[in-house]
């Protein structure tokens, strides 16, 4: 179901719908401005019918959250103001996502880009896998939930898949995740874990320094790009584990890899 701008022009008496700002498979994202808060931009996130549990389940998560790089929730938006399904009023983060970012370069980013952009998400990711009193998991890690500032920061968005990681907890009863982004235990209903984003992690990378190309995990590689230096390809090999044993095992050590690799291009592409 496609939807449109809901047809009165304040949503919730409050919100000045302006125009959409993106649309996903579930949900619909509009650019709208607070009319209590002097017009100060919002992202106004409204589900696609049917799917109440994604809208509770990402208020939920993103009501925990603080950090500079995961937008804040500033409001709630009920079935009897104007949204079936429920929606979230978030911070705005202006910017594009690292999707359409990569497809204006022409599907081509250069290696230490990519890992500086690692090393942003292992950051943001650390401090989800470590937030109390629970982990957060965000299992939708890909270059369209991923929003790039005009200064250069990253963004982690879209905390509909995303669930708290329990000590014996349950396991996951939905697969959620996109294709050439999820990892196998995500396949299997396995309860995924900090190790699961960090596989998300490596598809992301993986598909930037390969034109766009999704990694498979059944795939017998190595296809990837050699204009990339070992080192960074031994980082992705290592993040897309089949197994979690193999993968790194935190963002911070993934992020600690990234960094000795861009030094190290850096200062080869020093050297020409
Ligand atoms: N806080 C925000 N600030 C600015 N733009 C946003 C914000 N949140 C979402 N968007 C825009 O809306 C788009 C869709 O948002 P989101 O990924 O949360 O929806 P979705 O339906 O879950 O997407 P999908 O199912 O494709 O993953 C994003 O790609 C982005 O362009
Ligand atoms: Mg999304």
């Amino acid at each position: 179901m496609v939807m449109n701008a809901p047809a009165s022009d304040l949503l919730a008496s409050r919100y000045r719908i302006l125009y959409p700002l993106g649309q996903g498979m579930e949900a619909i994202v509009f650019l709208a401005e607070d009319t209590k808060l002097c017009g100060r931009l919002r992202a106004v996130k409204l589900y696609k019918q049917g799917i109440e549990s994604r809208y509770i389940q990402e208020r939920d998560i993103l009501v925990g959250l603080q950090h500079p790089f995961v937008p804040s929730i500033a409001d709630t938006i009920d079935p009897s103001e104007g949204a079936p399904s429920g929606g979230v009023v978030m911070e705005y983060v202006q910017g594009t996502s690292v999707l359409e970012h990569f497809r204006a370069r022409g599907k081509t980013l250069n290696e230490s880009l990519v890992l500086d952009w690692g090393i942003q998400l292992c950051a943001i990711l650390d401090y989800l896998h470590n937030s109390l009193p629970q982990p957060v998991i965000h299992r939708d890690l890909k270059p369209g939930n991923v929003l790039l500032d005009e200064r250069g920061r990253l963004h982690l968005i879209d905390f509909g898949s995303a669930r708290w990681y329990k000590v014996d907890g349950l396991l996951d009863t939905v697969r959620l995740g996109t294709t050439g982004f999820a990892a196998p235990e995500q396949y299997e209903h396995e309860q995924s874990d900090a190790r699961t984003d960090l596989y998300g992690l490596g598809g992301f990378m993986y598909y930037l320094l390969n034109q766009g190309r999704l990694h498979y995990f059944a795939q017998a590689d190595d296809r990837s790009n050699h204009a990339v230096t070992a080192r960074t390809r031994g980082i992705m090999k290592k993040l897309l584990a089949y197994e979690r044993q193999a993968r790194f095992q935190s963002a911070m050590e993934a992020g600690q890899a990234m960094e000795k690799a861009r030094r190290k291009a850096l200062s080869l592409w020093n050297l020409y």
